[in-house]
């Protein structure tokens, strides 16, 4: 049984005390709702604030990135080691990644390897444009990323890979997949998984859909067969919010 997760994706949002003013709005709820694994991914300045605040709590810290360097000449990044303390997972290779800062399937895969390194997990994103959605070419490219992602890694390396899929039209768009469109994407992605690992490797990887997730519309995806939990990034801004979306994940797959 693949335990749900939500995962908050706060981007470059919340200082430090909007960071703790949210976290301490949505506490109470989180440590009630430990059957739903919580996973808080604040910007890198407030992580070592948010990982005291959560002490002590079930809720998981995580880090929108990482760079694949154990330490060295490379200014303004964090390496995995530095996160290792602190945290228990990366999101690593997210859309706004890949487009705005050309972050490739090699350089994720790097940085995938390097994090594992260190006892983190990873949270591989993939996800296809709008342009390949609507040329029908969404398992050509989603195996691409997986396949290239993933390169070099056994089954053992990944035990505990968590994979979003995040169809990018759907990010802050307001316009979210369907459940069960969702639904058939993320059973090929887990298709996949089997194919370049295994059956047992493929069942028990949590994969996530992301993409305009919220209260209204997560317990459609939660109700799906494939689908484990959501990467949440604007509705998890919004303590209310957020919390409605663990409530109704803790009534879902009981
Ligand atoms: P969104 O972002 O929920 O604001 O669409 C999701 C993500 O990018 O992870």
């Amino acid at each position: 049984m693949r335990k749900i997760m939500l995962a908050a994706n706060w981007k470059m949002n919340t200082t430090p005390n909007e960071a703790q003013e949210l976290v301490n709005q949505m506490l109470p709820d989180l440590r009630a709702h430990s059957e739903v694994e919580v996973l808080l991914c604040p910007p890198f300045i407030s992580t070592m604030l948010v990982s005291e605040l959560i002490k002590n709590s079930p809720v998981k810290l995580g880090a929108q990135n990482a760079h694949y360097a154990d330490k060295g000449a490379f200014t303004g990044e964090i390496s995995p080691s530095m996160l290792a303390c602190m945290c228990q997972y990366v999101i690593l290779g997210h859309s706004e990644r890949r487009r705005l800062f050309s972050e490739s399937n090699q350089i994720v895969n790097h940085k995938i390897k390097s994090v594992i390194k260190y006892n983190l997990c990873p949270i591989l994103c993939v996800g296809e444009s709008l342009e390949e959605n609507d040329s029908g070419r969404v398992e050509d490219v989603i195996s691409t990323q997986l396949r290239q992602s993933l390169e070099g890694l056994s089954s053992a390396d990944v035990a505990g890979l968590v994979v979003a899929y995040e169809p990018i039209w759907a990010i802050g768009t307001g316009r979210a997949a369907g459940g069960a469109q969702a639904n058939t994407t993320i059973g090929i992605i887990r298709r996949v998984l089997a194919a370049i690992f295994d059956e047992n490797t493929a069942a028990a990887a949590r994969i996530l859909y992301g993409g305009s997730a919220n209260g209204a519309n997560i317990t459609e995806f939660l109700s799906q067969p494939e689908i484990d939990g959501a990467l949440v990034g604007g509705a998890s801004l919004n303590a209310a919010e957020f919390v409605s979306m663990i409530k109704h994940a803790s009534n879902a797959k009981t």
